[in-house]
């Protein structure tokens, strides 16, 4: 039997790796794909993973493809689940509608808010005058999030009311990232600490995977741009079962209810990012689909056939899982192109030495081109490492980071630190 993944990050190699490890996959597609996944699945570089009629024609022509994941949010938000199922095809990841808790903030919010789930204050504005007005008098700093999918990008986190106003400018006047930004939303500013939790979820079962934690900015010590993320780990050191126990009962049961009592069912991955504060846990952000590249370390440690549980959740069937993980510790270090979140150059030849054994390098931004490896985009590689304690698994990462070369390679040195 043959399997479609759609995507072509460092996210979707380490869903390849995992899929590879089923003996009844005979073969993975990937659309788009990378140099590193072209290892292991047949890519096609020519199609976009937005492009639904043609990966639609794609799972047409290709009779043996059992199941197709998609795993990207932009694709996952056009529908392209509900086109393939409509079309009698199975396919991992949410409905178009089911999506929504990612592709639209200001859906999001409102959910938790009906709901009961706990998450920051807010006020959604749909004109910048408004917005604006709002802004005289509140109070600061204050959090302002493109409605929309905005690559990461479309948050700011303003400390004064100037940045406020340039933020409501940028997004809705300037509409940096389109339609994205025809409505706001201004939310309180939350302190505390951040983890995210990664759940499986058929409409009827939600079962969290263990913990990770990512770092979003792409300077050490969480300077510079917010970025797609630049390394992360799992577990998390500080976020404790009895917390997690909590966090079930009161934000990830309660969001699987709320979106079926919304007439939605939710089949495939809700990741939640959620600030542990002295006031409790609340909910940052939803996202409906696995992490880039919080997915790297997590996968690295599940013990489980991940192609079996996709098909659990495809069938409503989660209940059976019971999931296993390896009980030890996975950091992820992510190698960029120098210049990364804002431009920087492509095509440059990437050299490896002998990455250790235990060790993965997971390929994000790369192409192959007579069996040489070259940088095709932002994020590169993903460097992910297994250890009986963070530190030990730091320290592998590292070494292996130290064991890879490009021209303007540019990585986080403190990636698991704090
Ligand atoms: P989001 O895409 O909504 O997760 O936001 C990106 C990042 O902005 C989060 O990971 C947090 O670091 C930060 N952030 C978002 N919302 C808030 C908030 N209400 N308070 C503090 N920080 C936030
Ligand atoms: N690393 C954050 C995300 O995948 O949204």
């Amino acid at each position: 039997m043959e399997v479609l993944v759609i995507g072509g990050g460092g996210r979707e190699h380490a869903i390849c790796y995992s899929l590879k490890k089923n003996k009844d996959i005979s073969k993975i597609y990937c659309i788009p794909g990378n140099g590193g996944i072209s290892d292991i699945a047949e890519c096609y570089p020519e199609i976009k993973a937005t492009d639904l009629e043609q990966i639609l024609q794609f799972v047409k022509d290709h009779k043996d493809i059992a199941m197709t994941v998609v795993a990207p949010d932009d694709p996952l938000a056009l529908g392209l689940v509900d086109l393939l199922t409509e079309n009698g095809f199975r396919a991992f990841g949410p409905t178009k509608a089911a999506a929504q808790i990612e592709a639209s903030k200001v859906f999001s919010k409102q959910l938790m808010k009906k709901y009961n789930i706990p998450t920051a204050e807010y006020e959604v504005f749909d004109d910048a005058k408004s917005a604006k007005e709002y802004l005289k008098n509140a109070s600061y700093p204050i959090v302002i999030k493109a409605d929309g999918l905005a690559l990461g990008k479309g948050v700011y986190i303003c400390p004064d009311k100037k940045s406020a106003i340039a933020a409501v400018n940028d997004i809705m006047l300037d509409q940096k990232f389109g339609k994205s930004g025809n409505q706001i939303v201004v939310e309180e500013f939350l302190v505390g600490y951040e983890v995210s939790v990664l759940a499986f979820c058929d409409g009827k079962t939600i079962i969290p995977m263990e913990t990770s934690q990512d770092h979003k900015r792409a300077l050490d010590n969480d300077q510079g741009l917010n970025t797609g993320g630049m390394g992360a780990f799992s577990p998390s050191q500080r976020f404790t079962e009895a917390e997690m126990k909590k966090a079930y009962d009161d934000i990830f049961l309660p969001t699987m209810n709320a979106l079926n009592s919304e007439g939605i069912t939710f089949k495939g991955i809700i990741y939640f990012g959620l600030m542990v504060s002295d006031k409790g846990v609340k909910v940052l952000e939803y996202n409906a689909r696995f992490g880039d590249p919080e997915t790297q370390p997590i996968l690295m440690r599940l013990e489980n056939d991940l192609y079996e549980i996709f098909n659990l959740i495809i069938d409503q069937k989660l209940s059976q899982v019971k999931l296993k993980w390896k009980d030890q510790q996975s950091l992820c270090v992510v190698i960029a192109s120098g210049g990364y979140p804002e431009s920087y150059e492509k095509g440059y030849e990437i050299c490896f030495g002998d990455i250790d054994e235990d060790c993965v390098v997971f390929h994000a931004g790369t192409k192959k081109v007579d069996g040489k490896y070259y940088t095709n985009g932002g994020r590169v590689l993903g460097v992910t490492c297994m250890g009986n304690t963070l530190a030990e698994a730091r320290e592998k990462a590292y070494n292996n980071v130290q064991k890879i070369s490009f021209t303007n390679m540019h990585y986080r040195k403190d990636i698991g630190v704090k």
